[in-house]
């Protein structure tokens, strides 16, 4: 799938010239920087793997855009602080704080380093970007930011517990955000998809079925940027995430715990 041209144009008036995509050198970060890309954005794109990152920018410059790669951790304070350097200077208009990843298994069982590990990518890292952008984008009077929540950021979830925990951490600040920038003319985006096949499951450690490409996500998420705060790409997310949506809370618990406990029955059948 592909931007119609009214929205690329739409997306590019907005919140142009310069993007900031992190996490772009695979999956939905990937396939949202290469959207962006072909709507005529410049991007500053990162990622930790150098060698792969700097491939995507060449596919990417094919679209004559300008792209600058930052490799960085963002679990590193000193990584964060050098993707806020690599925009200095750039007329940045719209940030995507897309890099994170997921944890899986019984929590007692886990190690904390990861665990702590992801805490800083998924969440502190996002909050630093954010409040830099927002004050940028508040002295500019124009800008937008995106956020991957995800269908699991709505109730607790057993056997991902840290990630879910993570991702409705996510949730609730863009909510928050998205009131308290309005009036500075920034636009603000919770996306929140279910399962989606990129290096995510792998990472995670976790099976997912019934997962959506890259490309079935990309499109629906920036086409929501500034028309509304919240989206769920894909029709069997929706159908989770409104269809839950009146169950008591403890009940989409339980559901979501059989939920995970099939995408990561594998190890507890030693099939890994
Ligand atoms: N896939 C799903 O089912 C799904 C569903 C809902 C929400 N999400 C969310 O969507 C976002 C993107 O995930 P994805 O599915 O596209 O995963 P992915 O294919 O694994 O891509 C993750 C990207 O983030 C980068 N990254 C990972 N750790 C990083 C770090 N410490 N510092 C900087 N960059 C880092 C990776 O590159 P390097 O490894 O080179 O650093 C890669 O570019 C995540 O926030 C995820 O939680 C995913």
């Amino acid at each position: 799938m592909n931007l119609s041209n009214q929205e690329k144009k739409r997306l590019k008036d907005k919140y142009g010239d310069w993007a900031v995509v992190t996490g772009a050198s695979s999956g939905i970060g990937l396939e949202l920087a290469t959207q962006l890309a072909a709507a005529g954005f410049n991007l500053i794109i990162n990622a930790r793997n150098e060698e792969r990152l700097l491939k995507v920018a060449q596919q990417l410059k094919s679209q004559n855009i300008e792209v600058k790669s930052v490799i960085a951790d963002l679990s590193d304070k000193a990584g964060v602080e050098k993707m806020i350097q690599s925009t200095q200077g750039l007329q940045v208009g719209l940030l995507i704080n897309n890099a994170g990843y997921g944890t899986s298994g019984l929590f007692v069982d886990a190690s904390m380093d990861a665990e702590i590990n992801l805490l800083r990518v998924n969440c502190e890292s996002v909050l630093a970007l954010s409040h830099f952008f927002a004050k940028k984008f508040k002295q500019q009077q124009r800008g937008g930011i995106i956020f991957l929540s995800s269908l699991v950021a709505f109730q607790g979830v057993p056997y991902a517990a840290n990630y879910a925990a993570s991702k409705a951490y996510i949730q609730s600040f863009a909510e928050a955000l998205a009131v308290e920038l309005k009036p500075f003319g920034i636009d603000v985006l919770a996306a929140a998809p279910g399962p989606v096949e990129t290096e995510f499951g792998q990472r995670a450690n976790m099976q997912m079925d019934n997962a959506m490409s890259p490309d079935q996500v990309g499109v629906s998420i920036l086409a929501a940027l500034g028309k509304r705060t919240n989206v769920v790409p894909g029709l069997l997310s929706k159908v989770l995430t409104y269809g839950l949506r009146t169950l008591p809370r403890s009940m989409k618990v339980k559901i979501l715990e059989k939920v995970m406990a099939g995408f990561t029955k594998h190890q507890r059948s030693g099939a890994e």
